[in-house]
C-alpha cells in the first residue's frame, strides 16, 4: 500500500479587509461583543463578483509549484466549499476549466467546516490504493455574498469571511506521511446550523415569501453548536493521537477549524494543551468554513510555528453536524 503527503500548500484571499468597525456602520453590533465572543477582529471580504473557484486560482497555483509537478499532472481535483458559484456544476468544474487541464476528474464535496479534512481523507484513499498519485485539493469560500449584513442577520454575518486555500496530496517517498483520518458526523443537528432556502421541497425552490422570511441566509443556534463543538473537537483530537500513539508533547500544533476563539480556548483546556499549541488565526479571517484550516496551516508555517517531520494534528466541527480529525507528518 503506498503513503501519501501534503506537497504543496497556497492560500489566497480577497484584499479587501473589512473590520468590526466596518461592520458597525451598516448593523446594530460593536467590536467589542464581536471580539469578546469570537476572537474575530477583521475578515476579507470580495468587492466585485468573483467565483469561489477564482478566489481559489492563485492558491492552486502556488500548492502545484510547490509540490514540484506540472498541473497536467493532477489526477483528481476535490473542491469542499458551501459557496459554490452555482447549485451545479460544482466549483470543481470551474477550477478546472480555469487551470486547463481537461479530463483531470473533478469532485466537490458539501460537508461544511470538515470539507477540507473529510476531502483529505478522500484524497489520502485513493494514493493509498494506487489510483493516483497527485491529488489537488481546494477550500474556499465566497460567504460575503451570502450574508444577511443587517442587524436582522448580525448574530451568523460577523462570524464568517471569504478565503482560499489549496494542498496537493501526493504520494509520499520519504517520511512526510498522512498517518490517519478520521471522520464523524451527526444528522439529528442538520438544521442547528444551516441555510434553508432555496429548497426542492418546493416548487418554485425560491419564492418572494421565502425571500421576505430571510430562509436564504445562514441561521445558526449558536448555543448547541458552541457545546457539540468543545466536546467533539478534543475527541476527533484524541482520536487522532490514539491511531498514531502520538502524545499531547510530542504533537508540534494543533490546527483546528478556526470557528471562534472561545472555542479554540476551550479546546487547548479540555486537551490540556498550552493555547501557543493550537493554532489560530481568526482574529484576521474569522470563520472562512472549508478554507479555514489550509489557511491557518499556510499561516502557521509562515509564522515559523512548524517545520518539516513536524507531528500536526489537524480537526474540524461545523454544520452537518460534522466533525474530523487528522494526524499529519509535515
Ligand atoms: O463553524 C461553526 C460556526 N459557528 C460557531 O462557531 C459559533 C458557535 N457559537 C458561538 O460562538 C456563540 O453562540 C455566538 C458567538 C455565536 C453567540 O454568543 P452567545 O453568547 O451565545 O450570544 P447569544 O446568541 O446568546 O446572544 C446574546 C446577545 C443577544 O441579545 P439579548 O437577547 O441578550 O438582548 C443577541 O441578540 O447578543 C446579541 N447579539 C449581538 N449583539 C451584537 C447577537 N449577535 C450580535 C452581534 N452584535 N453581532
Amino acid at each position: 500500500m503506498y503513503r501519501s503527503k501534503i506537497a504543496g500548500l497556497g492560500a489566497n484571499v480577497p484584499e479587501n479587509v473589512m473590520t468590526n468597525f466596518d461592520l458597525e456602520k451598516i448593523m446594530d453590533t460593536s467590536d467589542e461583543w464581536i471580539r469578546e465572543r469570537t476572537g474575530i477582529q477583521e475578515r476579507r471580504f470580495v468587492t466585485q463578483p468573483c467565483g469561489a473557484a477564482e478566489l481559489a486560482l492563485p492558491a492552486v497555483l502556488a500548492a502545484i509549484q510547490e509540490a514540484k509537478i506540472d498541473k497536467a499532472d493532477i489526477d483528481l481535483i476535490i473542491v469542499a466549499t458551501i459557496t459554490p458559484e452555482h447549485l451545479f456544476p460544482g466549483t470543481s468544474s470551474f477550477l478546472q476549466a480555469l487551470l486547463e487541464i481537461p479530463y483531470a476528474p473533478t469532485l466537490d464535496i458539501r460537508v461544511q467546516c470538515s470539507g477540507f479534512i473529510y476531502g483529505l481523507s478522500i484524497a489520502d484513499q485513493f494514493i493509498k490504493t494506487g489510483m493516483y498519485e497527485n491529488i489537488l485539493l481546494v477550500g474556499v469560500e465566497i460567504q460575503s455574498v451570502g450574508l444577511d449584513l443587517s442587524t436582522a442577520g448580525r448574530d451568523t454575518a460577523v462570524l464568517f469571511g471569504d478565503g482560499a486555500g489549496a494542498v496537493v496530496v501526493s504520494r509520499s517517498d520519504d517520511d512526510s506521511v498522512i498517518a490517519s483520518t478520521h471522520l464523524f458526523a451527526d444528522g439529528t443537528h442538520a438544521k442547528d446550523l444551516w441555510i434553508d432556502a432555496p429548497v426542492g421541497y418546493e416548487s418554485p425552490r425560491i419564492t418572494n415569501e421565502m425571500l421576505d422570511q430571510r430562509r436564504q441566509y445562514p441561521s445558526m443556534n449558536g448555543r448547541q453548536v458552541f457545546k457539540h463543538a468543545v466536546t467533539r473537537f478534543p475527541e476527533a483530537v484524541i482520536a487522532a493521537l490514539d491511531a498514531n500513539g502520538w502524545t499531547r508533547e510530542g504533537i508540534k500544533l494543533v490546527v483546528p477549524h478556526q470557528a471562534n476563539m472561545r472555542i479554540t480556548e476551550a479546546i487547548a483546556k479540555r486537551l490540556d494543551l498550552p493555547l501557543e499549541k493550537v493554532y489560530s488565526n481568526i482574529h484576521r479571517y474569522g470563520n472562512t468554513t472549508a478554507a479555514s484550516i489550509p489557511l491557518a496551516l499556510y499561516d502557521a508555517r509562515r509564522e515559523g510555528k512548524f517545520d518539516k517531520g513536524d507531528q500536526l494534528v489537524l480537526a474540524a466541527f461545523g454544520s452537518g453536524f460534522t466533525w474530523s480529525s487528522a494526524a499529519v507528518v509535515w
